[in-house]
């Protein structure tokens, strides 16, 4: 029998105020994100613009604040000239990084426009791949500048009297990638983002600027990629990079459900070497850490590759369609726990990706949009995962798994909305083996009572959901007692829990 799992709620232990771009998305021109994901002009549900509503309700239920656009490896070499101005002369262009046709018919301005339609922001990446520090000066006047110049008024030529006004910036996509087209040692690419941030700044004084970090752990360049590059840009930038996908290719769901220790580990390597520049720097400025790629990602690495070899250059191919299982969503929910954990330094976070490539939202392009088993762990975060991450104070026992030691059996944080007076315990018993009884003591929080408590449970780790069958959903749990303050119940093995205490 696995030992009783305990956590004292209290106000005053406060890790910090979420951001609420830690629940962030990323839409990349690849495979059907854009073309038969978000656009479709002629579907059923397409609106006036060809975009579908669908998929516009399902991104809204979401509520992402902001949206990464548009790559990803796609950035690397895109020309936002070509996607630009009236759509009969846009270019149709090679994509190198997926090997497809971009037609441009969505670009800039459409996309601009879609995020106003799902109350989201633009975060804009920036090609330093195969362009550099003119065509990113260009890109930041046509989108933001009100003057009397060139690109300002070929955006006003365009029908957009306003600028677009983008805020937060990425200072390119993974350059430390073999991959990437322009791929850069760390010094050449620090140098670039600090000279392209510098200028970009000089035209507007409040734009936030995101530096490329590794594009994972296992690089042979990390960390040393992160000290090289803040080595350089420290004084021009105020976010680095950290991207992660997980896979459970040995089919070990106890392993694959301990990689968040990894992700513990990855975090404080990445916030140390920040630190250490700072100290370096004698600077009193923090740099924070912009999680803008993470997510499960493996179910289609094989077909893909085939693909993209066998038959390049099409338009929208089926790409990275990743179909998610029940276990895939607990892990999202694990990580989505860890970074409410470090909510002190991650300021932002995007899950990769938003529609269609490896996305919480499917479409058929003769059919309806659905949900993903993970959509639902990253809805009750965005939801009820806004106000103060609270440190969760919790004794609970620990496993081991094939490659990780004391892995803890239940994961789990709280966020206070001091607004709503809401507070909110999320949790995840990752053990595999055992239901756990779970206890939460909120006496610190005088008069709240029970809400609701939302349970994601299977007894099939591989259920998948569907257009036509929705097996992973969450459902209402009522199995709790609370008395004096103390919350109890037992959490089943293998289960996501959202546990809501309101006055
Ligand atoms: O999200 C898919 C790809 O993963 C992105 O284009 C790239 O940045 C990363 O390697």
């Amino acid at each position: 029998m696995a030992q009783k799992t305990k956590m004292i709620v209290d106000k005053d232990f406060k890790i910090a105020e979420v951001d609420k771009r830690i629940y962030g998305s990323f839409i990349e021109h690849l495979g059907r994100a854009i073309y038969t994901g978000i656009y479709q002009p002629g579907h059923p549900q397409a609106d006036e613009d060809g975009f579908r509503k669908d998929v516009i309700e399902l991104v809204k239920e979401l509520d992402v604040p902001v949206i990464r656009y548009p790559g990803g490896n796609f950035v690397s070499n895109f020309f936002w000239e070509d996607s630009v101005g009236p759509k009969e002369q846009r270019k149709k262009r090679l994509d190198l990084a997926w090997r497809t046709l971009e037609t441009n018919e969505v670009g800039l301005g459409e996309f601009a426009k879609w995020c106003e339609k799902v109350n989201s922001q633009v975060m804009m990446a920036v090609n330093l791949g195969t362009r550099g520090t003119a065509d990113a000066l260009n890109l930041l006047e046509y989108c933001n500048l009100d003057t009397d110049s060139y690109y300002a008024d070929l955006r006003r030529k365009h029908g957009r009297k306003k600028p677009y006004d983008i805020k937060l910036w990425c200072m390119g996509n993974e350059m430390d990638g073999p991959w990437q087209a322009g791929h850069k040692t760390a010094t050449e690419y620090g140098r670039l983002a600090a000279e392209t941030a510098k200028c970009m700044k000089t035209m507007d004084d409040s734009l936030e600027f995101v530096v490329c970090g590794s594009s994972n752990v296992d690089m042979p360049t990390f960390p040393q990629w992160e000290a090289s590059t803040l080595e350089e840009a420290y004084d021009y930038v105020d976010y680095i990079s950290l991207h992660q996908y997980y896979g459970n290719q040995e089919d070990d769901t106890a392993d694959f459900l301990a990689k968040t220790q990894d992700l513990e580990r990855f975090l404080h390597s990445v916030i140390a070497t920040c630190d250490f520049m700072k100290a370096k720097k004698r600077s009193k400025k923090n740099i924070n850490l912009s999680f803008d790629e993470w997510n499960v990602w493996y179910h289609t690495h094989a077909e893909d590759d085939e693909h993209m070899l066998r038959s390049p250059w099409q338009k929208a191919p089926h790409l990275l369609e990743d179909i998610y299982n029940f276990e895939d969503a607990v892990l999202n929910g694990l990580i989505l726990i860890t970074f409410l954990k470090h909510a002190d330094r991650v300021k932002i976070a995007c899950l990769a990706q938003l529609v269609n490539v490896i996305a919480p939202i499917m479409t058929e392009e003769n059919g309806p949009a659905w949900r993903q088993t993970i959509f639902y762990p990253f809805l009750h975060a965005s939801k009820y995962g806004r106000g103060y991450a609270l440190q969760p104070v919790i004794s609970t026992g620990c496993h081991d798994t094939s490659c990780h030691e004391n892995v803890s059996d239940i994961e789990a944080v709280a966020v206070f909305n001091e607004e709503k007076e809401e507070v909110t315990v999320f949790a995840v018993n990752r053990n595999t083996e055992e239901d756990i009884s779970f206890e939460a003591d909120i006496r610190g929080f005088e008069g709240y009572q029970v809400k609701e408590y939302l349970v994601l449970e299977s007894d099939d780790r591989k259920a998948v959901n569907s257009a036509v069958s929705e097996k992973i959903k969450p459902s209402q749990k009522t199995a709790y007692t609370m008395q004096d303050g103390i919350f109890e119940t037992v959490m089943k093995k293998c289960s996501w829990n959202v546990i809501r205490f309101g006055k």
